[in-house]
């Protein structure tokens, strides 16, 4: 008898994917969680929410610097840096970041709208000559889209903003290329998906894995709020249709957003989800739930690339199919940080004969 039984692979192997938007932090916290992004993939846009945020060339520099500091031995990895808008951001600055190729993009944040926005934007005709000029280089704009405005539902952030600021800034400035960052909804699906060759989005692991539904599983869990919040299940449906559709509008973006135990765990616990130990092995399950493990290497490798025309990598790395156990958490005492789904055992785990770091047999992540 034939086997009619499609073939599930043990191996998958792809071109060494991109991290479209991450947080990496500074100092102890840097050290701590850019070994488990280095290892995994080969460049990642880092956000520039520091604090202070990085708004000029210098700071881009002297944060780029340490960051290759903080990098395991022998490891390969490029951190593509971010310029922060606000108000006052000055559009000859900016545009000699791009044209010298420090700052790959720039990030805007409406004020107020997550950690570490409140120097974003608050006034946006006040950056439309910032913007005319990013639209004239081609420099992308990412994009936090949420209404800061408290008036309006935390779960319609996403939505309004798409109805108020985004499609009328389009409109206005068609040429600019958007990435709208770490989508939520289905309805941003289908404004990304209809919107053409000049707006992308990123979508995380944890989007296309959690509803609204689990921050309030069995209690309130803070290490599941980010923002944007996680939505309704078919906005999680419609996600996992967008990623695993191969359409090159969508690309992989953890938004891995690391907070101190502390933060987390607090009356005013801190939004954002530490997914960098595990989120490659996520978006591997969920693929492979979808049917579509062979357009894993359009989303995680090829898609991002086409769009920040840069070239696609040439080493590749594999995935096995064997228990990984995530940590419970990364780092000690007050630095502490507890990574998305800690403690449970995920189908996927990387080969450390493909990671870039070749001391990873010994690192921690091996070690639990
Ligand atoms: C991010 C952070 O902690 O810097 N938090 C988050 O919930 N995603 C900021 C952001 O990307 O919104
Ligand atoms: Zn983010």
């Amino acid at each position: 008898m034939p086997n009619v039984q499609p073939k599930v692979p043990n191996v998958i192997s792809l071109r060494r994917p991109d991290d479209w938007h991450v947080h990496l932090r500074d100092r102890t916290m840097l050290a701590l969680v850019l070994p488990f992004t280095a290892r995994r993939f080969a460049r990642a846009i880092v956000m520039p929410n520091l604090v202070p945020p990085v708004t000029t060339v210098d700071a881009a520099l002297a944060y780029r610097r340490r960051i290759l500091a903080a990098l395991p031995e022998g490891a390969r990895f490029t951190p593509l840096l971010t310029c922060y808008l606000t108000n006052t951001t000055d559009a000859a600055e900016l545009a000699r970041g791009h044209t010298e190729g420090v700052f790959v993009a720039a990030k805007l944040y409406p004020a107020g709208a997550t950690t570490h926005s409140d120097l974003g934007v608050s006034d946006f005709e006040r950056i439309m000559p910032v913007l005319e000029r990013m639209a004239a280089i081609g420099m992308p704009l990412l994009v936090h889209g949420e209404v800061a405005d408290p008036e309006i539902d935390i779960f319609d952030r996403e939505a309004v903003f798409i109805d108020r600021v985004l499609d009328p800034l389009r409109r206005r400035l068609p040429q600019l290329r958007i990435v709208l960052e770490h989508i939520t909804t289905e309805m941003a699906v289908r404004y990304v998906a209809e919107g053409g060759e000049r707006i992308a989005a990123t979508i995380t692991a944890h989007h296309l894995a959690i509803n609204r539904n689990a921050l309030f599983a069995g209690g309130m869990r803070p290490h599941l709020y980010c923002l944007p919040i996680a939505k309704r299940e078919k906005d999680r449906l419609a996600l996992r249709r967008a990623a695993t559709s191969g359409d090159p509008h969508f690309f992989l973006g953890t938004d891995s957003a690391p907070h101190p135990l502390a933060q987390k765990e607090a009356a005013r616990g801190a939004a954002g989800i530490f997914t960098a130990p595990a989120a490659l092995e996520i978006y591997a399950e969920v693929f492979e739930e979808e049917g579509a493990l062979d357009r894993l290497e359009a989303f995680a490798s090829l898609s991002g690339p086409r769009f920040y025309g840069l070239p696609v990598n040439e080493t590749r790395l594999t995935l096995v199919r064997e228990p990984f156990l995530v940590p419970q958490r990364v780092g000690e005492g007050e630095n502490a940080v507890i990574p998305f789904r800690a403690g449970e055992s995920l189908r996927w785990r990387l080969d450390f004969r493909t990671a870039q770091d070749p001391a990873s047999p010994s690192s921690p992540e091996t070690a639990s």
